[in-house]
């Protein structure tokens, strides 16, 4: 028998922005979308996750700061334009999506737990934008890690920047690579052993 939320959750694939065309989901959806992401496992239940949402019309400054983190993390000022191409070629969709993971340093839940909390809600929203029939796709690139760009976000030095979240509609099969159904085969294969005690 099938259930399909198990069935949404083995079906899961990223298509890149490239690969995307309109409509992005709706206010209402992203409301949805967003609000999965609250029901990630959360010790101490800090809601370390943080989402931005960057609109079409903030597209070029986006790409402009991105391309700028990026080229002050890889030290060579001659890489500007080639990673401001490749981050608007990249990010070509309806809508992106920042996730970050804010981290309180001072809270007995380890730092690591923290992100690991943020990552998980970040899943969440890839998840629940497939469930609603819109494709989804999390990229990253040398930017994350400069202070300077997460500081336009609000976040501080030992905050993260997990990555960018393309969304809309699927417009085409994407780029070549394994089916979700092979994925999932391949995935218990390599990733699932029983323990016992030696
Ligand atoms: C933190 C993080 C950052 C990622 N950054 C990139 C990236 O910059 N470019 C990219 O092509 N894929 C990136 N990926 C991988 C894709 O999001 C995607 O998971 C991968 O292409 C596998 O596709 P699938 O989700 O359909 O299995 C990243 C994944 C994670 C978890």
């Amino acid at each position: 028998m099938t259930n399909p939320i198990i069935d949404s959750l083995l079906t899961r694939t990223s298509l890149a922005g490239a690969f995307m065309k309109a409509p992005a989901p709706s206010d209402e959806e992203l409301q949805q979308i967003l609000g999965a992401a609250q029901r990630a496992m959360d010790h101490g239940r800090l809601r370390p996750w943080r989402f931005f949402i960057v609109r079409p019309e903030h597209y070029e400054v986006f790409f402009d700061r991105l391309a700028e983190a990026a080229t002050r993390v890889q030290g060579d000022p001659a890489r500007y334009t080639q990673n401001r191409e490749k981050y608007r070629l990249t990010a070509r969709a309806p809508l992106v999506v920042v996730a970050a993971a804010h981290i309180d340093p001072a809270h007995k839940v380890a730092p690591i737990e923290q992100a690991f909390a943020a990552a998980g809600a970040t899943q969440l929203v890839l998840n629940a934008a497939h469930a609603l029939g819109y494709a989804a796709f999390l990229f990253s690139g040398a930017g994350v890690f400069d202070a300077q760009f997460k500081a336009g976000f609000g976040l501080e030095s030992q905050d993260h920047l997990i990555g960018f979240i393309c969304l809309g509609t699927a417009g085409g099969p994407g780029k070549p690579g394994p089916t979700a159904a092979d994925a999932v085969k391949t995935g218990l294969e390599s990733t699932v052993r029983q323990w016992a005690p030696t």
